[in-house]
């Protein structure tokens, strides 16, 4: 089989890669921690540059890239296959290298509704087997056919027999509606994890932080939350949660008591959809990314973790960007669909 060298510019680390396998996929094998998020070609978190060599896009047309990017010599990772040896230049991730990646078969111990299209999974895990995570990260289910959901893990890492997932149910999603209408409690799930490099950065920065969720997206910071109170970490915090209406804040009663019992946290919720019913007038009426704004007119001191839909990520990045946000202090997760659904689907706005 053909093999093909990479030399990663900043560290000197190198690995191989196999015919027919991605630069990321190769790289996390070997233990090269390399960012990613969504490994579909579309968030842009795996975007490194070729200094030399040529890489070629067999799956997916890389979407999260513009011809510029190209020409620049930018190339998405987690798509690439090269076509002759490399050398990247590529930022490694130092925290999540030690952490093993396991799969795994959970058991649903709780089935519960949140909201109308959220449902919280509990999932316990075998007590042989550790699922050591840091607080952001996700794990995907494994489906029949190798195909793969990914889903953040809404509890703390402390929580060493228990996860928790909270899902949407996607308009017409095979996995998601399986999970709300035939997913009983006691059935068995195979997991992989922990995956994803959406963590809180303590070793870089003591800088205060803004949290900006949409819908699910609270999960994960649900869980870097708890975590940080876990640890008493007294860093300022500003969580902000996007919904369409009132009933999407699934779990404001618990915000609103980290924020009421810790002088370090506030926050804040933003409704979408204009509902005059919806009588909250303690919410932002407008997008979550508007809210920020409204409150932080410059960005520039701030530590700024995302997670969410594609389109909340697209504009809350560009918008912080444009407020003096610094592009290396954003760190996000987008909730892109699975690698299976057709790329068509991918590119329209959802
Ligand atoms: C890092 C990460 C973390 C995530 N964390 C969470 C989380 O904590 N909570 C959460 O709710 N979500 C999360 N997500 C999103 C979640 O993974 C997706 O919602 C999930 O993959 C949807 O799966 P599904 O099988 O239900 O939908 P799919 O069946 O994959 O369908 C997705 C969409 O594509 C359409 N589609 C699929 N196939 C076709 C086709 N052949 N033709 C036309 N249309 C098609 C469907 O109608 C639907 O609109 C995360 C995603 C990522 C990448
Ligand atoms: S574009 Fe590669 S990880 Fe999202």
């Amino acid at each position: 089989m053909k093999q093909f060298k990479v030399k990663i510019v900043s560290s000197g680390a190198t690995f191989t890669v196999n015919e027919g396998e991605t630069v990321l996929t190769a790289a996390l094998r070997q233990g090269v921690m390399l960012p990613y998020s969504c490994k579909n070609g579309t968030c842009g978190s795996c975007k490194g540059r070729l200094e030399s060599g040529d890489v070629h896009y067999p799956f997916h047309p890389p979407l999260a890239l513009t011809r510029e990017d190209i020409a620049g010599g930018a190339a998405l990772l987690c798509q690439a296959e090269p076509t002759e040896d490399l050398v990247i230049h590529a930022r490694e991730i130092e925290a999540v290298r030690d952490l093993h990646v396991r799969k795994m078969p959970v058991r649903v111990t709780e089935k519960t509704l949140l909201a109308p299209d959220v449902m919280r999974l509990k999932l316990k895990l075998p007590a042989a087997q550790r699922l050591q995570f840091l607080a952001g990260q996700y794990v995907e289910i494994i489906l029949s056919g190798g195909k793969r959901r990914a889903f953040s893990i809404a509890s703390p890492p402390h929580r060493e027999d228990e996860i928790e997932l909270h899902i949407r149910h996607v308009e017409g999603g095979g996995f998601t509606g399986w999970v709300f209408d035939e997913l009983k409690e006691r059935d068995i799930l195979r997991i992989e994890g922990p995956l994803g490099t959406f963590f809180i950065r303590h070793d870089t920065s003591e800088r205060p932080m803004i949290l900006m969720g949409g819908g699910t997206g609270f999960a994960p910071l649900k869980s870097m939350v708890e975590d940080l109170l876990l640890h008493n970490n007294q860093r300022p915090l500003h969580l902000f949660w996007g919904v369409r209406n009132q009933a999407e804040l699934y779990m404001s009663e618990q915000a609103l008591d980290w924020a009421a019992q810790n002088d370090h946290i506030r926050f804040s919720t933003a409704l979408s959809e204009l509902d005059a019913h919806d009588g909250t007038r303690d919410s932002f009426h407008g997008f979550v990314h508007e809210a920020v704004l409204e409150q932080y007119k410059d960005l520039s001191g701030f530590d700024i973790y995302m997670s969410g839909p594609p389109a909340m990520i697209d504009a809350g990045r560009a918008a912080f960007l444009e407020n003096g946000a610094e592009k290396r202090r954003i760190f996000f997760d987008s909730f892109e669909f699975g690698l299976d659904v057709p790329v068509r689907v991918l590119a329209r706005p959802h």
